[in-house]
């Protein structure tokens, strides 16, 4: 069994590569580019995202395609993947979607400090692992691999996004740019400051450029593993 699952990570950005307006939830895709999203998370095991995410966007995470929940029931899985996220404050609403919509696992990675508050919050609606004093996505890569997870969705934000690449977690980025500027350089960006992987020496490989609508798709291959997973 691989040490971690096949791991894709997935963004929307801006021209000016933000990943989210000042105030207002901004729509950086289309329904075309909905329409592909949802069937790469049809394809996956789990998709992963920060608690920061789970607060301000309130995600479902759910496969919304009937085509393609029924070709997960017919390989034996449930109609949606399970729903990760990772928290040191434990600040988490057990009403939010991501823990009501649908009938999939649901993991919480909690640093040790705070995980009996997470139990006390959340011990219902999730199943709250201790994440170890320091959350690292190595080790919750491999957690995930032991549980069965082989195909990994990360979804944001920029936080989240910063710590698999610098830990070189990835095998496949999946950037969409959507055609507006946010202007506003508080924003939220796809990453954060950091030592990654790939940089003027060592070049990421660009695997494909899709139009799709009016968006933009373009896949990096960032492993050996590209394509395997
Ligand atoms: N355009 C897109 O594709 C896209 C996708 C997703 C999100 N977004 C946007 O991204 C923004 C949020 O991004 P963000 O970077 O601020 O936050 P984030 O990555 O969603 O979540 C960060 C939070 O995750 C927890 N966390 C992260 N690393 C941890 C670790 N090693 N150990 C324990 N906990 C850890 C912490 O939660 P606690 O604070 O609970 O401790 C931290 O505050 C939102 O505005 C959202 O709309 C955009």
């Amino acid at each position: 069994m691989p040490e971690r699952p096949y791991t894709l990570l997935s963004c929307s950005m801006s021209i000016d590569g933000y990943i989210a307006g000042a105030a207002e939830r901004l729509l950086l895709s289309n329904g075309d580019d909905f329409d592909r999203v949802d069937a790469v998370r049809a394809s996956c095991d789990a998709i992963l995202v920060g608690a920061a995410t789970v607060r301000i966007d309130n995600p479902r995470l759910l496969v919304r395609s009937e085509r393609h929940r029924e070709q997960r029931a017919a390989r034996g899985l449930p109609p949606s993947p399970a729903k990760v996220t990772v928290t040191r404050q434990a600040r988490l609403d057990a009403h939010a979607d991501f823990f009501t919509a649908g009938e999939a696992e649901k993991l919480v990675y909690c640093a040790s400090p705070r995980v009996g508050d997470a139990r006390a919050r959340l011990g219902e609606v999730a199943t709250v692992v201790d994440g170890g004093h320091t959350v690292r996505m190595r080790r919750l890569s491999a957690d995930l691999a032991a549980r069965g997870v082989e195909r990994l969705m990360v979804e944001g934000g920029g936080n989240i996004h910063t710590q698999f690449l610098t830990d070189d977690l990835v095998d496949e980025l999946h950037l969409v740019v959507a055609p507006v500027f946010v202007g506003y350089s508080d924003a939220p960006r796809f990453v954060r400051d950091g030592t990654f992987p790939w940089n003027p020496t060592r070049r990421a490989r660009l695997a494909e450029v899709r139009q799709i609508g009016d968006v933009v798709l373009m896949r990096y291959a960032l492993s050996a593993r590209f394509g395997a997973g």
